[in-house]
């Protein structure tokens, strides 16, 4: 059985939408049935996906970044379709290289995008979603870069680990509230081919997901009732994250040196730790 939000006649309202994971998930659940809108700030990609969404979805140019652009999205939603019942924080952007160092406008890009679209959509729709007394969820988008900060591109890890810290306090925050049924789940797709990822790979390598394998791991782990969504891919495997997860917070308990994962002194302690047998 579907989470109880998913049902027919429903709302979905999903940023990023237009493309990826956010469009696969709008026709997963458009599917079932539900009343979809997707957001974007794509005007392309958002009419191409008008075409291939099932009924008649609400399609909205929208800025996550901006507040206001967001609040104009709940008016429409609202004055559309007059509820939601499911919320899914999912736009993202990423610009390679950008460093510690790097020019103040890409992290404010990146952080104005995937740490704040998803603040902006939670406050505009987080309350009105409890008010409504029926049950529903919100899902944020985060990444494994925001569990293990990788090197390379500290901002993107940063806002992702944002993500997980925030969708985190608002489980713990919805769980206090009296008769409240809206769940909130963190949703960690693996490496997927995706718009963002066509961008700088011309094909599909191997070790990459389709968006449509992360939306029906999305719908079976919703239906668990899970708040951590961290889905593998063709290379990494439930256990090899894991480990590596495992290992990140080694480095605090142990007192090794930060990401000693890519340091050259713990590289054989970690190969040998990847392979131990538990
Ligand atoms: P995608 O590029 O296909 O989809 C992202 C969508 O967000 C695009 O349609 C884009 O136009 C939209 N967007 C960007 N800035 C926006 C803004 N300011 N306002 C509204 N919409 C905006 O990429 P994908 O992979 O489907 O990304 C979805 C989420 O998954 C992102 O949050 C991304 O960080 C995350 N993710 C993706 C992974 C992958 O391997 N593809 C891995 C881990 C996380």
């Amino acid at each position: 059985m579907d989470h109880p939000a998913i049902a027919e006649g429903n709302v979905a309202v999903i940023t990023g939408g237009a493309s990826g994971i956010g469009l696969a998930v709008a026709k997963t659940l458009a599917s079932k049935g539900m009343r979809i809108c997707i957001a974007d700030n794509n005007h392309d990609t958002l009419n191409e996906a008008t075409k291939s969404l099932d009924g008649d979805p609400l399609v909205v140019v929208t800025d996550v970044s901006d507040r206001t652009s967001v609040e104009s999205l709940k008016n429409e939603v609202l004055s559309r379709f007059g509820q939601v019942d499911i919320l899914m924080n999912n736009a993202g952007t990423s610009i390679r290289g950008v460093t510690s160092f790097s020019a103040i406008e890409a992290w404010q890009q990146i952080l104005g995008v995937n740490l704040w679209g998803v603040i902006n959509g939670l406050q505009a729709f987080g309350e009105l979603m409890v008010s409504q007394g029926r049950p529903g969820a919100i899902i944020n988008t985060g990444s494994k870069q925001g569990l293990t900060n990788p090197p390379g591109n500290p901002a993107y890890n940063i806002s992702k680990a944002g993500v997980r810290t925030l969708t985190e306090s608002l489980a713990h925050e919805l769980r206090a509230i009296d008769n409240c049924a809206i769940t909130a789940h963190l949703l960690v797709p693996g490496f997927t081919y995706t718009g963002m990822i066509a961008k700088v790979i011309a094909e599909r390598p191997p070790g990459a997901w389709l968006p449509e394998q992360v939306a029906d791991l999305l719908l079976e782990r919703l239906a668990r009732g899970d708040f951590y969504i961290i889905c593998p891919d063709n290379e990494t495997t439930e256990t090899i994250d894991h480990r590596r997860m495992q290992w990140n917070l080694d480095d605090i308990l142990q007192g090794r040196p930060a990401l000693s994962r890519w340091h050259a002194d713990y590289a054989e302690d970690f190969r040998q730790f990847m392979d131990s047998e538990d």
